[in-house]
């Protein structure tokens, strides 16, 4: 239906275009006439107003003022930025005093939400998929997550409603605190070890003469923060070393840095180094052992590489028991908005 309708239209088109189409010119070859008939002021369809946007007579100059337009006028429909013509369609041409097809409305579009590597999302308008470029009212955007993330909301619908979504996009988060395999159990050097237990768990490794020493373990908090002791990156004072010596290995099975076992393990080096402000080095027992480091590259959260739970909101106070007496451990983390 609709595609006959465009013929007519692309065909009056093409006449206007070779200017078959006046009102005193009588077609002369007879196919024409089943498009071009006698026109009288009867026939003249009234100019459209349209609301956020415009219309262009095809092949007319100047359609300022035009109130009333011949029979076989082609208008061609353009919409306001942020809004689109529904039904899709631009063009009408003028048939009987009735612009045909039906002339289309501009109706305001939502922002376009896009799906990224965390996050797909799908549109559908009346239970059709729908770009989610351009929604319209009524538009419903569903996101899921990719493998190991979850969405940051419960609600995972958005609708869109004179232009706007009726929530914030919802942001997928990589899961934390997850074993994602089933360890398989297996010996070595006398211990069982078990491959994927302990995702969150990375390994750092410093340089030596030639290739790199493990010295020390850390955890995982996001894809590109650590938590690990200050001595492992201190000297007995607590003077940091270069950054530039160590290289963070994550998702590693196998003690070596570059043991070519370790399938899907990953590495990068550190970007920064943060010690607690008052550690003061093995000298003084340790104290405060904590460091934060930044890494240059984001990990790829994986099935075995995950991160683990942590709650940003709270300052997280454990009281703990340590060799028969109680302690105190405080921790609190502030992360760089730009890596959080
Ligand atoms: C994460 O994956 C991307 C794309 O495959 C890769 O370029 C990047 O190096 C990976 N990150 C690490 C730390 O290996
Ligand atoms: C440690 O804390 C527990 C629970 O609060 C308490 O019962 C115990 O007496 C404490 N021990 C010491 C050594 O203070």
């Amino acid at each position: 239906m609709l595609s006959s309708i465009n013929a007519v239209v692309w065909v009056s088109l093409i006449l206007g275009a070779h200017g078959f189409i006046g009102f005193n010119q009588t077609p002369t070859k007879p196919w024409l006439q089943r498009h071009i008939r006698e026109t009288s002021e009867a026939d003249n369809c009234i100019a459209p107003k349209i609301e956020n946007g415009k219309f262009n007579l095809l092949g007319v100059m100047e359609d300022a003022a035009v109130d009333s337009v011949p029979a076989g006028t082609i208008i061609s429909i353009s919409c306001g930025k942020g809004y689109i013509p529904i039904p899709d369609h631009t063009l009408s041409h003028c048939n009987a005093g009735q612009w045909s097809p039906p002339l289309p409305i501009c109706k305001q579009t939502c922002p376009a939400f896009k799906s990224t590597d965390d996050t797909e999302v799908t549109c559908r308008y009346l239970g059709r998929k729908v770009s989610c470029n351009a929604a319209i009212d009524h538009t419903q955007a569903e996101f899921k997550c990719n493998r190991y993330h979850r969405l940051s909301t419960t609600e995972n619908v958005r609708y869109c409603f004179e232009g706007t979504w009726n929530e914030e996009k919802p942001t997928c988060e990589p899961v934390c605190g997850e074993k994602r395999v089933h360890p398989e159990q297996l010996i070595i050097e006398g211990k069982i070890v078990e491959r994927g237990n302990y995702p969150w768990t990375i390994a750092i490794y410093k340089r030596k003469t030639n290739g790199y020493n493990l010295v020390c373990g850390g955890t995982l908090i996001n894809q590109r923060v650590i938590v690990t002791a200050a001595h492992c990156v201190t000297d007995k004072e607590g003077e940091k070393f270069d950054k530039a010596i160590y290289r963070i290995a994550a998702g590693k099975y196998y003690l070596s840095y570059d043991d070519p076992r370790d399938v899907g393990a990953e590495f990068s080096e550190i970007e920064e180094i943060h010690t607690h402000v008052d550690y003061k080095g093995t000298v003084y027992d340790y104290d405060n052992d904590i460091a934060v480091l930044v890494t240059k590259e984001a990990f790829n959260i994986t099935e075995f590489i995950q991160r683990v739970c942590m709650d940003f909101n709270q300052l997280s106070l454990y009281e703990v028991q340590l060799l028969g007496t109680n302690g105190t451990v405080a921790f609190s983390l502030k992360i760089p908005s730009s890596i959080a």
